[in-house]
């Protein structure tokens, strides 16, 4: 039968240099095993610094328990984008962001939701790892102090430091200042800061950018094993990475006018992560993750 040959037809070969065909395979099978439930539903998203537009009329729809990369040459606002997820442009004076978003179906700039609790629900790990100039438990402990939960203060540290895949190195130090940790067991220690409070989602933007290739494959691994009970959204210059971790990925680009002497960051194509490195449906995307361009 036509239809089952074109089933089990093998997939296009991955056109990437260094992404294996396997991993992507994978991808594709857990995300055809896992149910779309939207978490945010973005539509026509734009932001702007002073007035001006630095991403355009961006509409995505964002899976429960998916992990999401963001992908794209440098400038065309993965970093502006994420930010909106848990209203950090707000704490720019400058950023306008138009559109919605909805999370839970809930409009997450409506006047009624208070910024403070999306940000304890929708928790954030920066680039540089940035633990606060205190001990490894008191800043795991910090969030949950901040918000009253005094009870089994000690089980809720650990549990977090397991969860981030870092209590065997450092549950004989917990004493000890965080900057006394490796830049990998920092970030480790900043993402389970934001999971003693219990979010719901987690936001990354190139939170491997800085490690070596042990931690990255740490941080990683965490990703794999977070997702069950996490949704993960990720910005990442790194393809490989995209491929290895990501169920679904962003393409975004920059549309130049040179009249203006604008740049704009525009969403060009969404899709299934194996979908977006070996078949993507844009000549953009094409050139970007083979290289071409970026
Ligand atoms: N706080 C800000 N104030 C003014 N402009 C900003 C601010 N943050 C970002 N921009 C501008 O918005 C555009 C998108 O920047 P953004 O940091 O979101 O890009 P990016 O895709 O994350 O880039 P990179 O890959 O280099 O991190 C850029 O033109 C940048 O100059
Ligand atoms: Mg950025």
């Amino acid at each position: 039968m036509v239809m089952s040959d074109m089933e089990s037809a093998p997939a296009a070969p991955a056109r990437i240099a260094g992404v294996d065909e396997k991993i992507l395979a994978e991808r594709a099978r857990e995300a055809a095993s896992t149910r779309r439930d939207v978490l945010f539903d973005v539509s026509r998203l734009t932001v702007s610094y002073a007035d001006v537009p630095a991403l355009k009329g961006v509409s995505l729809e964002i899976y429960k328990n998916f992990v999401t990369a963001f992908i794209g040459p440098s400038g065309c606002g993965k970093s502006t984008f994420i930010r909106c997820f848990n209203r950090m442009n707000d704490l720019i004076p400058s950023a306008n962001v138009d559109g919605t978003i909805l999370y839970h179906g809930i409009d997450l700039y409506g006047p009624e939701v208070d910024s403070v609790e999306v940000r304890k629900r929708i928790g954030m790990v920066f680039q540089k790892p940035n633990p606060f100039p205190k001990s490894i438990y008191d800043n795991v402990a910090f969030g949950p102090r901040v918000l009253g939960w005094k009870k089994d203060l000690d089980a809720r540290v650990e549990r977090a430091l397991r969860h981030a895949a870092l209590w065997d190195e450092v549950k004989n130090r917990l004493k000890a200042s965080a900057y006394s940790l490796s830049g990998g067991q920092q970030q480790r220690l900043c993402i389970a800061r934001c999971l003693a409070v219990e979010p719901d989602v987690l936001l990354m933007d190139e939170p491997a950018s800085a490690l070596d290739p042990i931690s990255t494959t740490a941080i990683e691994d965490l990703m794999h094993e977070l997702k069950r009970e996490y949704t993960i959204v990720i910005v990442t210059h790194n393809m490989q990475q995209a491929a290895r971790v990501a169920d679904m990925t962003a393409f975004f680009s920059v549309e130049v006018d040179e009249e203006q002497d604008r740049r704009t960051g525009v969403l060009v194509e969404y899709d299934a992560t194996p979908t977006i490195f070996t078949n993507p449906g844009d000549k953009r995307t094409e050139d970007y993750v083979t290289g071409r361009f970026g």
